[in-house]
């Protein structure tokens, strides 16, 4: 059995990202046909949520539904790891009854935790450090609408965040340029930013959009980070995406953010609610990635 985890999208080879993005686009394809394929007839995934969540729970969660499945959503609040019993045993508790699990937390090392533990796939639906689920979901995006991210130009303006460092992953196993612009304090990991050949790290929000494919930004205040909320407002106000930035980028650059969004700071209703904006894809192909992924991982575990 070659048990394999999603922690990061570094744990994935080029050609392996590549597939499980084509595969969501063709279970897409297949659902708007009306087929669901029972993909996990008899599995089971648990959820494991330490912070909140709408797309990712759902969209995992209905994956497992449709596919033949079903999920168990787990927050602090009612199971034990709330109350202190240990990931090690989670994990190990865990992978006795359920055939895959997701964990959202706060610490990247407590998914790398679970990982060591657990006896199944393990999948990083965002810790502080990354975000892999969304940006598969967001090259799924790009790809539907502009063909192949390979030698495009991809703005990220504001956190170097978890998505951020994401995106880098992405740009190195892909192939595009990423062009970060961010402030000096809020900027991303420099060692992985050195691991990608694209990446270029700017604080300039106009240098990173000029030319852009995709211009994409995320919250300022991420979860997690409320007690800085004050600080980072006022520090990131120069890296809102609106017209005027967008306008630097491609005539038919498209706009991502993986959302939830907020209207007026990072990004401006014009630009997330006009037509160039693909967000509502960019969330439903949540499903069809998530789907995509269970797929994958659970193959590589028969296997
Ligand atoms: N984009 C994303 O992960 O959304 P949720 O926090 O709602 O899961
Ligand atoms: N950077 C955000 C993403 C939310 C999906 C956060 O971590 O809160």
């Amino acid at each position: 059995m070659a048990l394999r985890h999603l922690l990061s999208l570094d744990d994935l080879s080029p050609d392996e990202l590549r597939r499980i993005v084509a595969r969501a686009s063709e279970l897409k394809a297949m659902r708007r046909r009306g087929e669901r394929p029972l993909l996990f007839a008899q599995r089971v995934l648990a959820m494991i949520f330490d912070k909140s969540s709408t797309r990712t729970r759902v969209s995992f969660e209905a994956a497992m539904i449709e596919g033949g499945g079903g999920a168990i959503f787990l927050s602090p609040k009612d199971a034990q790891t709330g109350r202190g019993e240990p990931i090690e045993d989670t994990a190990r508790v865990l992978s006795e009854m359920c055939d895959v699990i997701m964990v959202r937390t706060f610490a990247h090392s407590t998914v790398e935790t679970y990982a060591a533990y657990a006896t199944v796939p393990v999948i990083n639906g965002l810790t502080d450090r990354s975000h892999p689920c969304q940006v598969l979901a967001d090259l799924q995006t790009f790809g539907e609408h502009r063909g192949e991210i390979a030698g495009r130009r991809v703005a990220w303006i504001g956190d170097g965040n978890n998505m951020c460092h994401s995106y880098i992953e992405a740009s190195r196993l892909l192939g595009f340029e990423l062009a970060i612009a961010s402030p000096a304090e809020f900027a991303p990991d420099p060692a992985l930013c050195a691991a990608a050949p694209g990446v270029v790290v700017t604080r300039d929000p106009a240098e990173a959009a000029r030319g852009a494919d995709l211009v994409v930004t995320d919250v300022w205040v991420s979860m997690g980070q409320e007690d800085e909320a004050a600080e980072r407002l006022r520090i990131f106000a120069p890296y809102q995406v609106n017209r005027a930035l967008m306008s630097l980028a491609r005539p038919d650059a498209l706009f991502m953010h993986c959302l939830p969004a907020h209207r007026g700071e990072e990004v401006t209703a014009e630009v997330i609610d006009d037509p160039r904006s693909v967000v509502w894809d960019e969330a439903g192909n949540r499903l069809h990635a998530q789907k995509a992924l269970l797929e994958f991982l659970l193959e590589a575990a028969r296997a």
